[in-house]
């Protein structure tokens, strides 16, 4: 049942749509930044329903995930997927498919056009979308799904950099031929690619992709009701509920269900086919969703009382400024006196931000260029949940 698809073509199509600029408000030629938490369908969204949406209108989709191998250079891999293109779309052989023989990948025919004028180990990413979108006579769109990470290193930046000289290059007449997608797991960590003049993609903007919601819970409880039909009526009211404080997480909210039914077989045989069982699994389900909740949170609340109190103030501070947070200004060094009742230097500040990043899990990310986001968005999440409720900070139990 998890692998099946709840697909998503109108959202696909309005994001088409607006990618190929048909709106003079959109401005999506410019790059599209998509982000959203995690396991909250990013990847299939851009795999399973973007794509083919792209397709559709005649474009070659490149996909490339930055995360898949984060020890390789963001740009490498990037070139990897444009390499591919060359091969599927204009049948060249190149340097990767002559590795993997070309007999096996049965292009061993007359018409194969071998690589041999152009070498993607020296040729530039701009260079060679340029190329494949001349060669193919088709337009490309490039989605990078966890771009972010592109930021953590310097030849990542440089991929970006790249990326961008690309789209001004390409997309300098009236129709743009290169469309750049670009989605993450974090929203202010993904705002580092637009929110300066020092960042590649300064002026464009980051939009949230949207969550699955109540159509995915019906399409799920329709699915259930065929399968078990004792189950008939679920309580959508219930079920719409705890999908969205599993945080709209498809996995959770499936597995809450597994459990609840296997959970309840028992009772269920004891009473024969009792009635209300439905009802019975979705309010079990919506209580497993507040669970789960709540033990995140404890989880979170036990992790911060836990540190030293200069780390906790270092992380209170970037969690109460967000991407505003400057580590060492006059302010922040003002704060950390106060919590933790004595001033402070910037090395042991340094010190700090350094060991919050090393914590496992870590609790901090890093830029190239030194800016700081929580690692996680739930522990942004958590932070403003404990503070609208005035219940921040945690008090060590
Ligand atoms: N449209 C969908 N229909 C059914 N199940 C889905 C759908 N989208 C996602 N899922 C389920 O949720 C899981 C997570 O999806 P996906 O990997 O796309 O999330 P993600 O946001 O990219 O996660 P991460 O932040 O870890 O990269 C999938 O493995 C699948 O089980
Ligand atoms: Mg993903």
């Amino acid at each position: 049942m998890t692998d099946l698809h709840f697909p998503r073509p109108e959202l696909a199509h309005r994001i088409a749509d607006d990618l190929v600029g048909a709106s003079l408000l959109s401005d999506a030629r410019n790059g599209l930044f998509l982000a959203q938490a995690r396991r909250t369908g990013k990847s299939w969204f851009l795999q399973r329903d973007l794509k083919p949406a792209l397709e559709a209108k005649g474009w070659i989709v490149l996909y490339v995930d930055l995360w898949k191998d984060t020890k390789r250079d963001p740009a490498s891999l990037i070139s990897d997927v444009i390499e591919t293109a060359f091969a599927e779309h204009l049948g060249w052989v190149t340097k990767a498919s002559k590795r993997m023989g070309i007999e096996k990948l049965g292009l061993g025919g007359a018409s194969v056009n071998l690589a041999q004028t152009l070498d993607f180990a020296t040729l530039t990413l701009a260079d060679a979308l340029s190329e494949l979108h001349q060669r193919s006579k088709k337009k490309i769109a490039l989605l990078i799904d966890e771009a972010q990470h592109a930021l953590t290193s310097e030849a990542g930046e440089a991929a970006m950099t790249a990326l961008k000289s690309a789209r001004d290059q390409m997309n300098a007449g009236t129709e743009p031929s290169l469309l750049l997608v670009m989605s993450g797991s974090h929203q202010d960590k993904l705002m580092r690619l637009t929110n300066s003049p020092a960042a590649p993609f300064w002026g464009s903007r980051v939009e949230l992709l949207e969550p699955l919601g109540e159509a995915y819970v019906d399409w799920c409880a329709d699915l259930l009701e065929a399968e078990l039909s004792a189950l008939k009526p679920l309580d959508r009211a219930a079920l719409y509920r705890a999908f969205a404080e599993f945080g709209h997480r498809p996995q959770f909210f499936m597995t809450a269900f597994k459990d609840a039914i296997r959970d309840s077989q028992s009772e269920r045989g004891r009473q024969g086919e009792a009635t209300g069982w439905g009802q019975r699994i979705s309010t079990d389900v919506l209580a497993r969703a507040a669970k789960r909740q709540q033990t995140d949170r404890e989880g979170f609340a036990a992790t911060y009382v836990q540190l030293d109190p200069l780390e906790q103030a270092v992380l209170w501070r970037l969690l109460s400024e967000g991407v505003q947070f400057r580590a060492y200004d006059v302010a922040a060094m003002a704060f950390y006196k106060e919590r933790i009742g004595k001033a402070t230097t910037a090395t042991t500040v340094q010190r700090k931000l350094e060991a919050l990043r090393e914590k496992n899990p870590p609790l901090l990310w890093k830029s190239q260029r030194g800016e700081y986001s929580p690692y996680d968005q739930s522990l942004q999440d958590w932070y403003n949940f404990e503070k609208n409720r005035g219940a921040w900070p945690p008090a060590a139990s």
